[in-house]
């Protein structure tokens, strides 16, 4: 089922092993939704027992170092992250670009050791508000798909994009459906443009404030593949709906 719709928790800087029981809910919802592919990424502290927890849903990283090994003090290599049971990482959160001054250029870095260590990755790209008040957001967006993507023979199957406005995201605002299409479609361009025909197959998630209410919505706009959730990823009760909102998407 290459094209299910993927689901995806980031749990940002939360959860000790308390929460762990929370992921084991999740999973069981996962497993409930055969459909939809459910992924959660919780901190590095967590990912080694959460992926022994969880049965259906992936497990991931938020985060992984360019290089595989080294003196980088405080950093997680791409490998680790593999050997700890992760599937899957994140790159290029506008969080870790804003806040440690991640470049296209460091993010496509990443994004090629995840995928060299045996793991899928999500590279993720958004506008800030200013850059969308000056009519720039496709440009930015698009200019950051171009330079952020992974390059490589075969790569292309274990590859996402997340779509977050900076905007967006923990503020509880979200672009209209139709602005979440168009910039989809623009996006959907560039990865033509970038992979060829292969670029067809990349699913392309939305995120920023996406919660039971508004999942629906935004999971129909065009060329929306599934969603990258923060907030609403921390319990089952208000991440579930939203795999269900994909699983069943003219649900309520
Ligand atoms: P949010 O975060 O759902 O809390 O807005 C999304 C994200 O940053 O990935």
């Amino acid at each position: 089922m290459p094209n299910r719709p993927y689901i995806v928790g980031n749990w940002k800087m939360n959860g000790t092993r308390a929460m762990l029981a929370e992921a084991r809910a999740i999973d069981r919802g996962a497993a409930r939704y055969p459909s939809v592919r459910v992924g959660v990424a919780p901190p590095f502290t967590l990912v080694s027992a959460m992926a022994e927890a969880l049965q259906t849903a992936s497990v991931g990283a938020q985060d992984c170092h360019a290089e595989a090994s080294g003196a980088f003090t405080g950093n997680v290599s791409a490998p680790m992250l593999g050997d700890a049971g992760a599937s899957f990482v994140i790159v290029g959160h506008s969080e870790r670009r804003a806040m440690h001054g991640e470049t296209d250029s460091m993010v496509r870095a990443k994004a090629e050791a995840a995928l060299a260590a045996g793991l899928e990755v999500i590279v993720c790209v958004g506008e800030t508000e200013a850059e969308r008040d000056a009519g720039q957001a496709e440009a930015v967006v698009t200019g950051q798909v171009a330079a952020s993507l992974p390059q490589g023979e075969g790569i292309v199957p274990r590859v996402t994009v997340a779509y977050e406005p900076v905007w967006a995201i923990g503020t509880g605002r979200v672009p209209s459906v139709d602005d979440v299409g168009a910039m989809h479609r623009a996006i959907r361009a560039q990865l033509l443009e970038s992979y060829g025909d292969e670029g067809a197959i990349v699913r392309i998630l939305y995120g920023g404030s996406v919660n039971a209410g508004n999942a629906a919505n935004l999971l129909a706009a065009d060329e929306v593949g599934g969603a990258l959730v923060g907030g609403a990823s921390l319990t089952a009760d208000a991440f579930l709906p939203i795999v269900l909102a994909a699983a069943s998407p003219d649900a309520e």
